[in-house]
Parts: C-alpha cells; structure tokens; sequence
C-alpha cells in the first residue's frame, strides 16, 4: 500500500496489561502497511489512541488527550486520529458525533480491523466499528521486531463475573478462550525473536478453557513451561473465587512459574464483597491465601482494593485495612470507587462523599507503604535468581533485574550481564526495590 509510505504512526495507550499487548499488536499491523514509529504526536501522520473506562479518571484522561488533537488537526489537514480500547467501545457513534475531528473508532474486538479503518479514512470515511465477539478477521500472531526480553501473551478476553462496580464485561464482552495451540504458537514465536519471560493475560485466567481440548489453565502453563528457551512464566489476574488447587500446584510445580500472583480482594469487608458480587467472603479469600501460601511460601502476593464503595462505612472500611495487616500484600493497587456507565453499583443509593473516599485511599496507602517497606526489608540475606534487565532507572551505574516473586533488585555489574540469569544476596530492602550484591560464578541459565 503505497500511500502509507514514509507515514509515521503515534499510538497512545491508556490502561491495563490487555491494552498494552493490544498496542503492540496494532504497532506490529501499521509497521507491515509502512508505518514508522513518530517521536510523540506533533510528529505524527496518524494517531492511534488505545483506552480505557475502567474508572473514571481513565475516561476524563482520554477526552482531555483528544480534545488536544484539534490543533493539530487543525494545521495538519491530513492527520488521521482513531480511537480503539473501552472507551471507544462504550462510546461508539457517540464518540464520532461528539469529537468532529476523529476519524474512526473500534473496539477491543476490532483491532485487526485496523489497516482497513486507516486506509478508508484516508479515503474520507468516518466510522466506528465495536461489535463485540469473534473479530471479522481472524487474529495473526505479529511479533515485534524488537521484542525485548518479556512480553505478554493474551490467553483470554472479556469477562463474565459482573462484579457490580465493573464495566469490563460491558466493554470487552463474554468471556473468550484463545486455542492453546494458539497461544503457544505465539509464545514460540516471541521466545525465537528472544524474549526470556512470558506474562499471560487475561481478565480471570483461572476460568481459561481451550475451546478445542478443555484443557485448563493449570493445564496450559504446563504446556508453555516446556517451551525450549522460555525462562520465566508469570501470569494475571487470577480471581480469588476460582483459584483452584490445580494451579497452586502448578506454581509450586513448574520451574519456569514464578512466585508471584494478583489476587485482587476488591475489599476486606463480607458486607462489601457481597454488594461488589465476588462471588467469595473474607474468610474464604483467607483460606485461598493459605492454601496457597502453605504450596509456595516464598508466593509475592498482590491484590487491588476499591475504597469508598457505595454504603462502605468506616468499620467496612477498617475490615480492608486489617486484610492489609493479615495478608501483608507485596503489591497494592488501590482506587476510589467511581460510578461506571452500565453497572449496577452506579445505580446503589448511598454514595460517599469524594473526601470520604480520598481520605482512606491516602490512609490504606500510608498503611501498605509501611507494609510494603517491612516486607522489602525482611528480604535482607536471601539469596534471588534475577533475570537481569539493564541498567537501573535511576542510574548511578547500578544494573537493575527482577527477582522470581517479581521484585525489582538492584546491583554493581557489568552491563553485559543485560539479558542473563544471576543470582544475588539482597542486602537491603527500599520502599521500591531491593539492593543485593552479585554472587559470583552464577553461569549460564539452561533452558
Ligand atoms: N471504581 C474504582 N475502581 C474500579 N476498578 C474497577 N472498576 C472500578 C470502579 N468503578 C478497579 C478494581 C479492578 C481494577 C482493575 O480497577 O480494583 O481490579
Ligand atoms: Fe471487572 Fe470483576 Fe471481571 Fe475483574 S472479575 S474484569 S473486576 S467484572
């Protein structure tokens, strides 16, 4: 197609692991049409933004970038900008109608869709495309060119738990399982082009199910861990009411699993569980992470909490803060509860005040710091396998890697050691990250 020729492409992702992958998957469909990577948008030919609509501040983000671009447009008669992601999959016609200088809209569903949507835009033709389901075209595995050292492979879509404050399942459809030989095919695929670790995404991998054989998601990570030359296998999000024993055993089994996973509580207080609709109770999410921690005891855990839920009183509230205290999480993630279009808790009398909400989100997160900091100091003296990335981020001739549980380790090394497998003693435990020291004669990892 030589009308895309010397064009330059800026995409602009907003949110999760699922629109990142997304994003590379786009990068990979323009770079095939000609498309090179432009040095931010006033560079650009063509804009693509990828979104999300998870909360509310995300959604604000996305209109505030696009109203941006009518400047631009303005002095570039022939700048095409395209929004894809879960905004544009709520928003649909509506997006168009309200933002005259977009060119086309698409869902998560249609992103193999976008060569077609760029080059009739070229031709004059507005359109927004956000059936859910199967895509019209089925997908390719693209690898990028340069793919690094870890990479994300999507193994499902969509989700079908409703939890009330959600709109991913409005957004991103029924739950969808990618065929396993699919996924490894594409794992194969990455891990020639070099990558050494593989994330697999999906919204609740726990309900993975190849559409062809029914195996698993136990199932399947035993068949990616004998993927020759993948190192490392990590995995997101795992839903506490289906995490099965299958899986636990498979973290405590499989070399190639590391010890970390994402159990989001969502909140510490059955009261609120129950308005949320997940489907399990604390003592229930309790006894998970026992089980779980009794299979692997060196298990990073990490979980994501919403204050100010509607109703949430202030001893609701102290139950999430003493889940805090009894599971001692390594990652938080923590949010304000905003009302989302569709859901059902949008619609729940008894909303909190934004002080309310603002007041415990700085109070859970001064907790988990205080947490996070104890649990980073008490790795002091433990010996880690890290997969080393480069050099540190904030420089001073450190190299930086990611410990098995997924911990960021900083050390003195060459910068040769970028790409290998090293072991470490952790001499220090910071807020963010460890500090350890090299071990010698570590050797070459053999997958
Ligand atoms: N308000 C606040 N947080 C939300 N999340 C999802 N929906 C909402 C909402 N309406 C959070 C949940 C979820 C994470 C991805 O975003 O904690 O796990
Ligand atoms: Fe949203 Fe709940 Fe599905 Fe997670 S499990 S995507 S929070 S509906």
């Amino acid at each position: 197609m030589a009308s895309h020729n010397n064009k330059r492409v800026h995409i602009a992702t907003f949110g999760c692991q699922m629109n990142a992958y997304d994003s590379k998957r786009m990068a990979g469909m323009l770079a095939e049409m000609g498309y090179t990577e432009a040095q931010g948008p006033d560079a650009a030919d063509l804009i693509v933004l990828n979104t999300c609509s998870v909360r509310r501040l995300a959604e604000e983000k996305v209109y505030s970038y696009v109203g941006e671009l009518k400047r631009l447009k303005r002095e570039k008669p022939w700048l095409i900008i395209g929004v894809g992601g879960c905004v544009a999959q709520q928003e649909g016609d509506r997006l168009l109608k309200r933002l005259p200088h977009l060119d086309f809209v698409f869902g998560p569903d249609a992103v193999t869709s976008l060569p077609e949507l760029v080059t009739e835009a070229m031709q004059g033709k507005r359109q927004a495309l956000t059936k859910l389901g199967p895509p019209a075209r089925p997908g390719r595995i693209i690898v990028p060119a340069e793919p690094g050292l870890r990479a994300m492979v999507t193994v499902m879509t969509g989700c079908d738990n409703f939890c009330s404050y959600c709109v991913v399942p409005y957004v991103r459809g029924r739950e969808r399982s990618r065929p396993a030989g699919e996924v490894l095919e594409e794992v194969a695929a990455l891990v020639e082009a070099g990558v050494r670790e593989i994330t697999l995404l999906g919204q609740n991998v726990n309900s993975y199910h190849d559409p062809d054989s029914g195996l698993d998601f136990a199932g399947l990570l035993g068949r990616v861990n004998e993927v020759q030359g993948l190192w490392r296998i990590r995995f997101t999000t795992s839903h506490p009411k289906d995490l099965g024993q299958g899986l636990i055993e498979a973290m405590a089994g499989l070399d190639k699993v590391m010890e970390q996973m994402h159990l989001p509580a969502q909140s510490g207080s059955n009261r609120m569980l129950k308005a949320m609709n997940r489907g399990y109770t604390r003592e229930r999410y309790l006894e998970q992470v026992r089980r779980l921690r009794e299979k692997v005891p060196q298990v990073a855990l990490g979980s994501d909490i919403i204050v100010g839920f509607p109703g949430e009183s202030q001893e609701d509230f102290d139950q999430s803060l003493s889940l805090l205290r009894e599971v001692r999480y390594d990652f938080l993630y923590s949010f304000k509860y905003s009302d989302r279009p569709f859901t059902k808790a949008s619609r729940i009398e008894g909303k909190l005040e934004e002080e309310i909400k603002s007041a415990r989100l700085v109070e859970l997160q001064a907790l988990q710091r205080e947490i996070g900091l104890e649990e980073h100091q008490a790795q002091a003296g433990r010996v880690e396998e890290l997969l080393v990335e480069g050099p540190a981020k904030h420089g001073r001739g450190l190299m930086s890697g990611r410990s098995r549980a997924g911990r960021v380790v900083n050390f003195s090394g060459p910068p040769e050691l970028a790409g290998s497998l090293v072991m470490v003693n952790v001499t220090q435990g910071r807020e963010n990250s460890l500090a350890g020291e090299l071990l010698p004669a570590t050797g070459e990892y053999k997958a």
